[in-house]
């Protein structure tokens, strides 16, 4: 299958932005998400006042927005080292007790789409994230008895799209609980500068401004258009990135001019033309454009939403007026649309 441009989700490629160092790795480096920032410079603070490891940190909201960097930035501002894990990554509750029983004291164990933990796996994490202790069983039958083992205090960073989709007695061990949001355009416009200067190609404001407009309010995407803009400007603009350049180079990729894809027109048109506009539920919704439910809800919902394309309902998903002008299609009185003449 081919991957989608404008996938917030990991792709192959991305981890490049490590090597060539695009991530930020301080709070002054990171722009946006100023009030998650300004908070946590004051626990940080207070917790290093006070000797003591930050509490437990889950960041939740849409992927490409940061999660991963804000985990590895808090370790960095704490002073302490990072262990990074996901939840399908911890199989066994033995493989937990091994990443535990390595930790320093204080460090920051991250672990992504935790939401993904297998249950006896997030089990063995209670007592470890309340009482610093692991309860280990030995032996079987009636023979088995449980052992505790003392931990090193230190701080979990749980990330997921959703915080909903957490078991209500993981969520609420976590002392600090953060929505991560989409990015303003001046924002990404900023991101996109100094990742250009990073990655030494000259962007004009107007240029980083039509990646900022595609870029579905997420760094990640802004990052990998940039790229491949760069490519565009190397080969055919003596490596600046003026706004024609950008243009072009979005054009070649075949991105509209808000970052929508074909599988966003689809999903629109779909819910206008199969369910009458809506309500249609999440279940039938995805069935129709073949998409698993979790997959609409949590990474093509989130962005329609935000601009105002598609609602959420109690008895379902429905399109906007606004989507309907955007797509240049009409809805008729009857509820059937009707694809208006360019
Ligand atoms: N690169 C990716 N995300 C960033 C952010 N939030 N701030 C600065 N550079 C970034």
């Amino acid at each position: 299958m081919q991957e989608r441009i404008v996938s917030a989700d990991r792709q192959a490629g991305d981890d490049q932005q490590l090597e060539f160092g695009l991530r930020p790795r301080v709070f002054k480096e990171y722009i946006g998400q100023d009030k998650i920032k300004e908070k946590f410079a004051i626990y940080i603070r207070a917790a290093s006042e006070r000797n003591e490891p930050l509490d437990h940190v889950l960041l939740y909201g849409p992927p490409g927005l940061g999660k991963t960097t804000l985990a590895h930035i808090i370790a960095r501002e704490m002073g302490v080292s990072i262990r990074a894990t996901s939840g399908p990554a911890i199989e066994r509750p033995g493989d937990l007790a091994a990443i535990l029983t390595n930790l320093g004291q204080g460090d920051v164990l991250f672990i992504d789409e935790i939401h993904r933990l297998p249950r006896i796996v997030e089990e063995l994490l209670y007592p470890a994230m309340e009482d610093f202790a692991l309860d280990i069983i030995i032996g079987k039958g009636p023979g088995a008895h449980s052992l505790r083992l003392e931990l090193p205090p230190f701080t979990l960073v749980g990330a997921t799209v959703r915080a909903g989709m957490l078991t209500s007695p993981l969520r609420d061990r976590f002392g600090v609980v953060e929505r991560l949001e989409f990015y303003s355009m001046e924002e990404l416009q900023k991101i996109l500068t100094r990742n250009s200067l990073l990655l030494n190609v000259e962007i004009k404001p107007e240029g980083a401004r039509e990646i900022a407009r595609v870029a579905r309010g997420t760094p990640r995407i802004a990052n990998r258009l940039l790229k491949r803009v760069r490519d565009y400007a190397q080969v055919k603009a003596d490596n600046i990135i003026t706004e024609k350049v950008s243009k072009d180079a979005l054009q070649m990729l075949q991105l509209d001019r808000l970052g929508l894809d074909e599988i966003d027109r689809r999903l629109l048109i779909t819910v206008l033309e199969k369910f009458n506009g809506g309500p249609v539920g999440l279940d039938t919704l995805a069935t129709a454009i073949s998409e698993q439910p979790e997959t609409l809800e949590d990474v093509y919902e989130p962005y329609l939403m935000k601009l105002g394309f598609l609602q959420r309902t109690p008895r379902g998903r429905v399109i906007t007026e606004a989507a309907c002008t955007y797509l240049g299609l009409t809805m008729k009185s009857d509820g059937h649309s009707q694809r208006r003449l360019w």
